[in-house]
């Protein structure tokens, strides 16, 4: 991956200012001098796998290994990326395109054609919207009950939601391309052209926001809910009762009091292991040993690795000697 914890926070907008994009849908805000991608991420609360995934994902235009990438995401992470960039859209982005379009087509009386890609722009933002609604009130709801531990119904499944979409993705694709034909080809009345020119670079610029967005959905996010499901439903027919938390009792243990699988995440981590070689020992998958890290974090109120040594130590978890110092 081109970019990693270390790189500076500056680094990514200088490359690519697409990224800014990004930062501001995590909720990161601007101004952090020279700190790293990780410091960022720590100080502003954000998952920094989840983050430099979305990030490598724009700049090399979805071509990463996305099977990969979704081992390391958080599905909860995501969602809300996902959930802002709707936001986004159809709060602010289609509105203010709308705006510009007004000022610069030419709406006398006499311009009928001028209506019509107003009205042709309407039912695309209205598109959008429905599209956006549909995945924020039915497949995020869906993916919401999964990270809750809730196992699907047998004919229930992320792939079956998406499919259901009136408003798919290629559907999105063709409307945009629809709308910015009609524009160049057919529009020829008086007009203000470097405000109709710099309305349509707009209109191309989200197009290709829009495009990443519908690619991050089919490919990271989709493959990383899919692992969530299966892990969902695996726990619910090895015993655990459908609609359950997907958590053992031991691990919904009070505050204060660590099950056993706690415990070896603790002496995984202290070791120096990462998520995935831990997820690898101890047969789980990477969002459940994120899911123990959460736990852990939460009763214990230690969130650092260093935190969790001293713990260890002073709870006879791990020799001093088998500690990565
Ligand atoms: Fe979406
Ligand atoms: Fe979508």
């Amino acid at each position: 991956m081109k970019f990693t914890e270390d790189t500076r926070m500056s680094e990514l907008i200088h490359d690519d200012y697409r990224l800014l994009q990004v930062i501001s849908r995590f909720g990161i805000g601007l101004g952090f001098g020279n700190q790293s991608v990780k410091a960022t991420c720590e100080k502003d609360g954000v998952h920094p796998a989840t983050f430099l995934a979305v990030v490598n994902f724009v700049i090399n235009g979805g071509h990463v290994n996305t099977a990969e990438l979704a081992q390391e995401v958080s599905v909860s992470e995501l969602m809300r990326y996902l959930q802002r960039s709707h936001s986004y859209f159809v709060d602010f982005r289609l509105p203010a395109i709308r705006r510009k379009l007004i000022e610069a087509i030419d709406y006398s009386a006499q311009n009928q054609v001028a209506f019509l890609i107003l009205k042709f722009y309407d039912e695309y933002a209205a598109e959008v919207g429905r599209h956006m609604e549909y995945e924020n009130t039915h497949i995020h709801t869906y993916v919401q009950q999964l990270l809750e531990g809730q196992a699907p119904a047998d004919h229930a499944s992320y792939t079956a939601l998406a499919h259901q979409h009136q408003d798919n993705h290629a559907s999105l694709n063709k409307s945009s391309d629809e709308l910015k034909a009609i524009i160049t080809k057919y529009y020829s009345g008086r007009t203000d052209t470097q405000r109709l020119a710099d309305t349509l670079m707009d209109i191309f610029i989200m197009e290709e926001d829009l495009l990443s967005h519908c690619l991050l959905e089919d490919t990271l996010f989709a493959q990383a809910v899919q692992a969530l499901e299966s892990e969902v439903r695996m726990k619910a027919n090895n015993g655990w009762k459908a609609g359950a938390p997907a958590v053992s009792p031991e691990e919904t243990a009070a505050a204060g009091d660590l099950s056993e699988r706690e415990k070896e995440v603790i002496c995984h981590v202290v070791r120096g292991l990462s998520n995935k070689e831990i997820a690898g020992k101890m047969f789980i998958s990477t969002n459940t040993v994120m899911t123990h890290r959460r736990n852990i974090a939460r009763k214990l109120q230690i969130h650092s690795p260093a935190g969790l040594t001293i713990y260890a130590i002073v709870n006879g978890l791990i020799n001093l000697d088998e500690v990565k110092l």
